[in-house]
């Protein structure tokens, strides 16, 4: 029986532009809405951005704009960035939406007029990067651990949400309810943090201090902003209070957080939507910090990686794919870009690219790629069938609790399991002998059914990649990504069979890395022959160039002020040089240099180069360096010459 799902990612701040972070969160909600829309559910998917409070006003400062024009700006990356990685949101929800900051005022009015309002005056230490007090028991060595500072010792008189009057309500309400939050680490944890008595929530800010923000319906000298705002989104997404959207999709609201929110959402949340009268969201799935070199990432620590740099390095599915895959939703994960391209070279490249190769070049081979009937034998293709069908009800079961990484790993298994089963079954060795053409029948078929279930069952993640494998069957993906489709013997004997290119071409080495490899092999190899020396020597004269030639290049001196490596790539440093104006150079020299030593330096660069991005880094020039046996050496020059000067 179908039913209904909603699902939520967190509003992002529009004090920065969208990362790696963000883009995880964003792509778990649009796989688990494919996902639902797949198993026939009807879906409403909610992303938006989270655009009052101080954070934002400085934002806007810093970049001489009105707050109303950065929002808008900053919003409209995020919107962009999300059909670039095939993130297909039904609906994006601004804060500073007019509909929005009446639902705000609406719920902000009831629950002041039924008294869970109350002014008073505050004294505590707050964080202006998490936008609340935060309680001693938080601080890391006296400083908010995510933001890494001191927060601010903060009095005023405000208005508070009297939250501790539910406090046993919600501890009741998540007992009985074991699905509520989860994983289950994070269940305890909001568990734990109600053990101690709640404070109750300041909700305001006066208006003297900040006016971006939505004003109190009951006291024009204060605005609310930051939870009591950002909260309500989900409930203005679905049109509360008389939307339909509200009443078919309120019951089942799934939100997708990161850890640095739960508190907001694992206590707040929950006790606003009862102290309105609702009944709270069915489940809240908290996933890790992706992170960089043990560090979280995030604008304030400046570590980012943006989505659009993999997307364009790694393709949409792929990056899609490592996203999942990589991170163990629940837990902390490492971004490396050699994680990543190893994990595409060995699962997408390799097992399931050359098993889908494999499978229809050899259909084609021998069946003309005419899909043969199933014979039912036993054997390798046997144990496939039966693998396959166990595996669909498992596939679901983990799709639906958040564990989208083991889904992924046992659909592995299965192309794993596959592609064992070619090696054992050997259909070139049966192809060669007449009674055995059942058998290579089987095989055969149990291949190309595997890859279309895998095909379905992969369609969430890499939705493109499942596209291209349905329809090389000759089927419609439109109608056979569905339910129904979860079910083995669906692909029928006759069926024409396209060959496609690789799904997944391997990724290699860079040209220059290529090069360098190259040259590398060359020198060890010591001695050259005549011939190739002759080869050489022909190819040194063909390289020659005239002085016009020359001419062209612009050589620099220049002074690097700074130096540090590439988030990116660990072959890589990224310097910032003066030539006389300030430039970024990446340069692949981290393996011969600190970034320590550099700083100082006057060095020659090539000042003319187009500049090109180098792993998402844009670089403005080259450095020069010399080369010998025992490495790299800089160009450098007389410290007394001024960065700019041409050299000629
Ligand atoms: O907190 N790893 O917005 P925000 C994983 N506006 N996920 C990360 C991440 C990382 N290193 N960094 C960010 C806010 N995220 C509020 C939310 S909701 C009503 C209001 C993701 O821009 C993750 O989903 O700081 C995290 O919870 C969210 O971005 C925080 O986004």
């Amino acid at each position: 029986m179908s039913s209904r799902f909603y699902i939520t990612t967190p509003i992002y701040y529009v004090n920065a532009e969208p990362h790696l972070g963000h883009a995880y969160s964003t792509v778990v909600a649009d796989v688990q809405s494919r996902f639902h829309r797949l198993i026939g559910d009807e879906t409403f998917f909610l992303t938006g951005t989270d655009e009052h409070g101080d954070k934002i006003v400085q934002a806007a400062e810093k970049m001489g704009v009105s707050p109303k024009e950065y929002t808008d700006l900053i919003s409209d990356k995020f919107r962009k960035t999300w059909p670039l990685l095939n993130i297909h949101p039904d609906r994006f929800i601004r804060t500073t939406d007019p509909q929005h900051i009446a639902t705000v005022q609406r719920v902000l009015q009831k629950v002041y007029d039924q008294g869970d309002i109350e002014f008073r005056e505050y004294e505590g230490l707050y964080c202006f990067g998490c936008e609340r007090f935060l309680i001693e028991r938080e601080l890391e060595d006296g400083k908010c651990p995510d933001h890494k500072v001191e927060p601010t010792p903060l009095k005023e008189k405000n208005y508070f949400f009297l939250m501790s009057k539910y406090q046993d309500w919600l501890i009741d309400h998540i007992k009985s309810h074991p699905d509520f939050i989860g994983p289950e680490r994070y269940r305890n944890e909001v568990l734990s943090f109600l053990r101690d008595p709640l404070d109750d929530l300041c909700i305001s800010r006066p208006v003297s201090r900040l006016t971006w923000g939505v004003p109190l319906p009951f006291d024009e000298n204060f605005v609310t902003y930051v939870w009591f705002d950002a909260l309500i989104n989900y409930l203005t997404g679905l049109d509360y209070p008389d939307g339909e959207n509200f009443s078919k999709f309120w019951p089942v609201a799934n939100h997708v957080i990161a850890k640095d929110i739960l508190k907001p959402h694992g206590i707040y949340w929950p006790i606003m939507l009862h102290a309105i009268g609702l009944e709270p969201y069915k489940a809240l799935h908290v996933h890790g910090y992706w992170k960089i070199k043990e560090e979280k990432m995030s604008k304030s620590l400046g570590n980012i990686i943006r989505p659009g740099w993999l997307v364009e390095e790694f393709g949409v599915d792929a990056t899609r794919y490592c996203l999942m895959r990589e991170m163990n939703f629940g837990l902390d994960a490492s971004f490396s870009h050699e994680g990543f391209v190893t994990r595409i070279n060995a699962d997408l490249a390799n097992d399931l690219g050359n098993l889908f190769s494999r499978s229809v070049t050899m259909l084609h081979k021998f069946r003309k790629g005419i899909v043969p009937p199933e014979r039912g034998l036993e054997g390798p293709q046997a144990q496939l069938r039966d693998m396959a069908r166990e595996i669909i009800p498992q596939w679901k079961k983990l799709m639906e609790e958040f564990k989208v990484h083991s889904a992924l790993e046992m659909l592995w298994r299965l192309f794993n399991t596959a592609n064992k089963a070619i090696d054992s079954a050997a259909p070139w060795q049966l192809a060669k002998d007449e009674t055995k053409s059942e058998a290579l029948d089987d095989i055969l078929y149990c291949l190309m059914e595997t890859l279309r279930l895998g095909g379905v069952m992969l369609s969430p993640v890499m939705p493109d990649t499942a596209k291209k494998m349905i329809s090389s069957m000759g089927l419609d993906p439109e109608s056979e990504i569905c339910d129904e489709a979860l079910l083995w013997g669906r692909l029928k004997e006759g069926a024409c069979v396209e060959k496609i290119p690789p799904l997944f071409p391997r990724i290699g080495p860079s040209k220059k890395e290529a090069k360098e490899a190259k040259g590398a092999k060359k020198k060890s190899q010591g001695d050259k022959t005549k011939k190739m020396d002759k080869k050489e020597e022909d190819k040194n004269t063909e390289n020659l160039i005239t002085i016009d030639d020359f001419a062209k290049i612009e050589l620099k001196v220049a002074e690097i002020v700074s130096a540090e490596k590439h988030p990116n790539a660990d072959r890589l440093l990224k310097l910032t040089v003066k030539a006389p104006e300030e430039r970024t150079i990446v340069a692949g020299i981290a393996e011969h240099f600190s970034p320590e030593e550099l700083v100082g330096k006057k060095v020659v660069i090539v000042a003319n180069l187009k500049p090109v991005k180098l792993r998402g880094v844009t670089s403005q020039g080259m450095l020069l360096v010399a080369k010998d046996s025992s490495g790299l050496h800089l160009l450098s020059v007389d410290p007394e010459t001024e960065p700019g000067a041409k050299v000629s």
